[in-house]
């Protein structure tokens, strides 16, 4: 692993993705193993599944148990049915919740299912809701994140602020044609999410981003040498105080420094 960074984001390129989801996963371990009820903000995509294989590792061989942590995932999206095969709930229990020893009432996602009843489900209630229950948890101690091709980090498309808190979303079209696949096409797709803000994911106390393959190339490019504004919400990343950038080859291929083989 060698660091590439600028002083804005410390960034690393690895040689193979699996480096680095032993690194993250590594680093995830350590701090549940120092602080047990530990708070952690999970994603969804592609981009985290190794570093959930390697924490199921952990818990199967006992290194490392997560049955006092807490979890609280970036986003879900609105107007599906319950038990949808497309909601983030449920990719979370076939990816990693069945396979942790975790508490299923600290495993936290902002949906609406059994959170409020009734006709009138306020979404908007819901996302207020969700950011005080991350705050009475005591707030996120690590976050992992990817980065979608457009920037936005959680579903904080382009657009939104730095100060923006858990709140109900419209997603852009480039959002929901990758999210096609796991619908069958992309009408489809709900229009609509909820998502933790910018200002609460920068409110973790660190962030671990990961980007993989030649498709995050040019949003990797943006995210370290764009201005710093809401057109790339993954650019209000840089300067916050304890954040990690984990890159592999493919996507560092725009850096110049990359480029110029210097490493
Ligand atoms: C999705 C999620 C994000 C995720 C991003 C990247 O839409 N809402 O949380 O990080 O887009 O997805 P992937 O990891 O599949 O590239």
């Amino acid at each position: 692993m060698k660091s590439i960074s600028n002083s804005s984001l410390p960034t690393f390129l690895v040689e193979t993705r699996e480096e680095a989801e032993r690194v993250v996963a590594d680093e995830i371990a350590s701090l549940v193993r120092a602080k047990p009820e530990a708070v952690l903000g999970l994603a969804t995509g592609n981009t985290p599944i190794g570093v959930y294989r390697e924490l199921i590792q952990k818990c199967a061989t006992r290194e490392t148990s997560f049955a006092r942590a807490t979890t609280f995932n970036l986003d879900e999206y609105l107007d599906l049915p319950p038990g949808h095969a497309g909601s983030f709930r449920v990719w979370m229990q076939r990816t990693l919740f069945a396979h942790l020893d975790l508490a299923p009432e600290r495993t936290n996602l902002p949906e609406l299912d059994g959170a409020v009843s009734g006709n009138a489900i306020d979404a908007h209630a819901v996302a207020a809701h969700y950011e005080s229950s991350i705050r009475a948890a005591g707030g996120l101690d690590l976050q992992i994140l990817g980065i979608g091709r457009n920037g936005h980090i959680g579903f904080n498309e382009p657009g939104s602020s730095r100060d923006s808190r858990t709140r109900v979303v419209q997603l852009h079209a480039t959002t929901r044609e990758d999210a096609a696949r796991s619908f069958g096409g992309i009408e489809a797709v709900p229009v609509r999410a909820l998502t933790m803000g910018v200002a609460t994911i920068l409110d973790a106390r660190r962030i671990r981003v990961l980007a993989f393959g030649a498709h995050k190339s040019a949003i990797v490019r943006r995210t370290l040498f764009d201005d710093v504004s809401s057109e790339c919400p993954s650019t209000f990343l840089r300067g916050h105080a304890d954040v990690a950038l984990y890159v592999d080859r493919e996507a560092a291929s725009e850096l110049d420094v990359v480029r110029r083989s210097r490493v």
